[in-house]
């Protein structure tokens, strides 16, 4: 592998997916920006420009709500080809959403910035700019934070619920299917999919899901994305261990940085839900899959399904033995498969090779998985999985997931967070 041809195709593909002050996560299917992708794609930014990768991050949190929430897309443009589009979510004036006449979502998305902006911060050359912005999302991350342990979290039980799948951002994973089944699918709007005109339906949701994630949003419209009212209102209500652990990363994230920027407040309660947060964690543990489980929090049951959002809480920093025993399924699933980390466990039944979150590999899901594993001290696991990663675009491009058995591309092509994460994984190597 040639380390700076590969370093200038990603540059490539940021570049083309730059819309000057966000990036669009690909060209077609996703024309807006999306939080989670804002927030990660600024790592592999910060490597070509700082100031760039700071102002997507901050572009994102101009448009965070009034009660705290940061939306999961921002609709910049208008773009028909995208669905479900602004006119179907219709947020202005709810929560505080519309500053600006630029419209948004209603639902959240995995809270990384907290990380990632920790990260940006450490590795900066330029350390007044970095302390400029940190200065200024600073506050607006803690907010965030503060929102979802107040209205995601309302019994104070240590760990938040996504109300929507699209909150995990693995929009149909295995995880779903149970308490999912149970979101009815009556009265919804007639609608028209604009996702299988950019990629391969075998590849993404089933038309059954699609009819649920929107009897949810038209729910939440209802009640006019009423934030101290969604949770309870919601039929679906799963505590994810992995959105969890991205959250609690977070938190410890911006605890330190606070500590560097002299906020004692915001470090203090920042690391009090990030403690917390990890003995809750606790009780989602399984011993018969060796990794954590979700808990359906409608039932109070456990959801038999080893996906990897079960594996991230190695990015939390949960104590040593779990990390071990992680990192020992991760190498048992290495003997099943011939790239790694698949989203699901390739031995149950419902894995599907190909189908979107059902069991391809997410270049940021192991980018989060290796950084965990190697602060923990695991670095022959975490190297292998940069090795997989890699290699991966070698057989695939810089697609949005691909299939864990020969490496194939899946859905869209010219991926903004792939491309992204290839220049993190290019300083391991
Ligand atoms: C989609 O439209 O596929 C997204 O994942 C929802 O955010």
């Amino acid at each position: 592998m040639d380390k700076k041809a590969l370093f200038a195709q990603a540059a490539e593909v940021l570049q083309e997916n730059d819309r000057g002050t966000y990036t669009v996560p690909t060209k077609g299917l996703y024309p807006f920006q999306w939080n989670w992708d804002s927030c990660l794609t600024p790592l592999g930014q910060a490597q070509i420009s700082a100031p760039r990768a700071w102002t997507e991050i901050e572009t994102l949190f101009a448009h965070q709500w009034e009660d705290g929430m940061m939306p999961h897309i921002v609709f910049h443009v208008h773009d028909e080809g995208y669905f479900p589009g602004a006119n179907v979510w219709r947020t202005q004036g709810c929560g505080g959403a519309g500053r600006g006449k630029i419209d948004t979502s209603g639902i959240t998305q995995p809270a990384v910035a907290g990380f990632a902006v920790k990260r940006l911060f450490d590795r900066a050359k330029d350390k007044s700019l970095a302390l400029k912005h940190a200065k200024s999302l600073l506050p607006k991350i803690n907010r965030w934070h503060e929102w979802f342990y107040r209205d995601r979290d309302p019994a104070g039980e240590g760990l938040v619920a996504i109300i929507h799948p699209w909150e995990a951002g693995r929009d149909n994973s295995i995880d779903w299917d149970e308490p999912f089944s149970k979101v009815p699918t009556d009265g919804i709007d007639p609608y028209v999919r604009r996702d299988l005109k950019h990629a391969d339906a075998s590849m993404r949701p089933t038309k059954e899901q699609y009819d649920r994630y929107l009897w949810l949003v038209q729910h939440f419209r209802d009640l006019k994305w009423d934030n101290s009212k969604l949770h309870d209102a919601s039929p679906f209500r799963v505590v994810d261990p992995g959105f969890n652990a991205i959250l609690i990363r977070s938190c410890f994230d911006l605890a330190d940085l606070a500590d560097a920027i002299g906020e004692k407040e915001i470090a203090d309660k920042n690391r009090a839900w990030a403690k917390k947060g990890i003995a809750a964690l606790e009780r989602l543990w399984s011993d018969k899959h060796g990794q954590y489980l979700c808990l359906d929090r409608v039932t109070g049951k456990l959801i038999d399904s080893a996906d990897c959002g079960g594996l991230l809480p190695v990015f939390a920093g949960v104590p040593k033995p779990r990390v071990r025993a992680i990192a020992q399924r991760i190498e048992k699933i290495s003997q099943q498969v011939k790239y790694i980390v698949p989203t699901h466990d390739p031995s149950d039944p419902r894995f599907d090779a190909k189908r979107y979150w059902r069991g391809p590999i997410w270049l940021i899901i192991n980018y989060m998985i290796a950084d965990g594993l190697r602060t923990a001290g695991e670095t022959a696991v975490a190297d292998k999985i940069v090795k997989s990663s890699l290699a991966l675009i070698d057989s695939g491009g810089f697609a949005e997931y691909y299939d864990p058995r020969d490496g194939t591309a899946c859905g869209g092509a010219r991926f903004t967070w792939t491309a992204a994460m290839v220049l993190e994984f290019l300083r391991y190597v």
